[in-house]
């Protein structure tokens, strides 16, 4: 069975499109066939896979506004068994026109489930907000993972992205679970880091994952070259991190 996660957090910068990259690429190392789709007008996660969003024709906007589009026209792949819903300029657009069509909120996942291609994983990123394009990727997932930086006020945000997700359950997606939270661009050496880590440990208990990611320039640097870090340096802590986070949402899913 697909097993579908969004990644959300209404704060920019917190680290979304980087896990969304580097999480899917250790899963379709591992065997599995993944998709990945970015949601996001930014298209920072169709950019780090070297493909120019005003350049594409069929996108993930197809997906949300064109009725019975097929998914398997607007994919690519983009390593063995992974493959990419990339964004468009035009998604800037969707906002508005979403707001005229009936359930908005629910275009991707109707979209997901007309689809008969054999995804082991689907990881959805979204962008920055809590407008219609996230409300979008939390209808169609059955969980959510929320990447936090491990820096002061990292958890405003947070406890509103919370609400949004109790509000999700009620009224679009009964089975939208909290796979997990976790710590991103975490600097070891820093005791204000920590602080914020043990924060959010107290806040979210057994929901916070154990797997913290690393600060490192690499992060910023490998999506230039069209590479994951694992690619770009696969022995690095930032590649490390991945593959443990990516281990630990696997795991999950034995224990359902
Ligand atoms: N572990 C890390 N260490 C250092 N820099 C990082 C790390 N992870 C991501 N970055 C960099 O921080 C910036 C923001 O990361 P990213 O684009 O993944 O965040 P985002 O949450 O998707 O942002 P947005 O909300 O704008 O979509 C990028 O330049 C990225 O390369
Ligand atoms: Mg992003």
């Amino acid at each position: 069975m697909t097993r579908t996660l969004v990644i959300a957090n209404q704060k920019g910068g917190v680290g979304k499109s980087t896990s969304v990259m580097n999480v899917g690429v250790v899963l379709a190392a591992s065997g599995r066939r993944v998709l990945l789709v970015d949601l996001d007008p930014q298209a920072g996660l169709t950019a780090a896979f070297g493909i120019d969003s005003y350049d594409v024709r069929r996108s993930s906007y197809s997906l949300l506004m064109v009725e019975n589009a097929s998914l398997a026209r607007v994919v690519r792949t983009v390593r063995d068994r992974l493959a990419l819903a990339p964004a468009s300029i035009d998604l800037a657009h969707a906002e508005m026109q979403l707001a005229r069509q009936p359930d908005p909120a629910r275009r991707l996942a109707h979209a997901l489930e007309r689809s008969r291609i054999p995804f082991d994983y689907i990881l959805i990123d979204t962008p920055p907000g809590l407008g219609v394009l996230t409300a979008n990727g939390l209808a169609a997932a059955d969980s959510v993972l929320i990447p936090v930086q491990c820096q002061y006020l990292a958890m405003r945000g947070v406890r509103a992205l919370i609400d949004t997700v109790e509000r999700v359950q009620q009224n679009l997606n009964n089975r939208l679970q909290i796979a997990g939270v976790f710590g991103t661009m975490y600097q070891p050496d820093s005791p204000h880091a920590q602080e914020v880590v043990d924060e959010l440990r107290a806040v979210f208990g057994p929901k916070m994952m154990q797997t913290l990611i690393q600060y490192d320039d690499v992060a910023a640097e490998a999506p230039v070259a069209g590479l994951s870090v694992l690619e770009y340096s696969p022995q690095h802590p930032v590649a490390q991190g991945y593959r443990a986070l990516t281990e630990e949402i696997i795991r999950d899913r034995l224990d359902e």
